[in-house]
């Protein structure tokens, strides 16, 4: 079979080289300035961890650990996984910004959480966030998308804060433990975890795994795991 290669355009050095040559005498500082910008929108207590992508354990998987406190705490440190991961935290903020992808960037745009966490006026989430994720646009959607209240921030927290928060009907919407487990296996925002449009990471296992491990850490005396232990690791 004879190659389908393009022959190569005709080139005039001369013109080409300096012309590229200018171009990069711009190109290079933009580029640094848009590199430094990226950097800046970082946050420096951003999301500190990305997934291992292993299934997600269920309650049965802790059966060993006869120890209800230590398996109250390995149960919710499997669920910390969920719970930490950028799906979750880019919308769980302790400022007034969304975040974006894995890196867990500022917004682009910036917007801010207004009044009732749906957006300044005139820029409100649901101007570009629909119910649905919309694929050609990228824009990720689920109903009633708007930001976590502030007291329900996790972004740059551990497990054990987390825990804490979880448990604090001040912090956690005035949730029961029924009322903390049903929002987990059936809040449409939760759910978007697990199906997040274009190629965004799910967050790991399915919705129903995840409100079994928050149930049985709540059954076994709701025991938050040390300062130190970070998402999955006592599993
Ligand atoms: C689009 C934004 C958004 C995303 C994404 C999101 N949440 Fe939320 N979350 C909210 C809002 C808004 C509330 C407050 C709703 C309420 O209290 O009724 C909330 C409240 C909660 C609460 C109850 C309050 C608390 O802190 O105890 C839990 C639990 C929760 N979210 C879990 C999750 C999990 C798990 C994920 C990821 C799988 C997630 N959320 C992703 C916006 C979001
Ligand atoms: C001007 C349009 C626009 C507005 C307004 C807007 N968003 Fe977004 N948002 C986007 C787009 C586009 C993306 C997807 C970026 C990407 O993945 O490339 C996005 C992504 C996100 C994500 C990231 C999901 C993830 O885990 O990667 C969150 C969270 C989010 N938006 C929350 C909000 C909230 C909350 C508001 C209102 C306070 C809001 N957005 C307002 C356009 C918008």
């Amino acid at each position: 079979m004879p190659s389908a290669r393009h022959p190569s355009p005709r080139r005039r050095p001369g013109l080409l080289g300096r012309f590229s040559k200018d171009l990069l005498a711009l190109i290079v500082p933009a580029a640094a300035v848009v590199a430094g910008v990226g950097l800046l929108g970082c946050a420096p207590n951003g999301a500190k961890h990305l997934d291992s992508g292993e299934p997600l354990q269920p309650p049965s998987a802790f059966a060993a650990v006869a120890d209800d406190a230590e398996r109250s705490q390995a149960m919710f440190a499997e669920a910390a996984r969920v719970l930490l991961h950028p799906r979750c935290v880019n919308c769980h903020p302790s400022d007034d910004s969304p975040r974006q992808l894995d890196s867990s960037r500022m917004h682009v745009p910036r917007v801010t959480r207004g009044t009732k966490g749906d957006g300044a006026a005139g820029l409100r989430c649901a101007s570009c966030h629909q119910s649905e994720n919309l694929s050609f646009t990228r824009v990720p959607g689920a109903p009633h998308w708007q930001l976590a209240p502030i007291e329900m921030a996790w972004f740059g927290k551990t497990p054990r804060e987390v825990c804490e928060q979880l448990k604090d009907p001040a912090r956690n919407g005035g949730r029961d433990a029924d009322a903390l487990v049903e929002h987990m296996r059936t809040d449409p925002l939760v759910a978007w975890g697990w199906d997040p449009g274009a190629d965004r990471a799910p967050v790991p296992g399915d919705q129903n795994t995840f409100a079994d491990l928050i149930r049985a850490w709540l059954d076994t005396g709701a025991v938050c795991p040390p300062d130190t232990t970070t998402p999955g690791a006592a599993s």
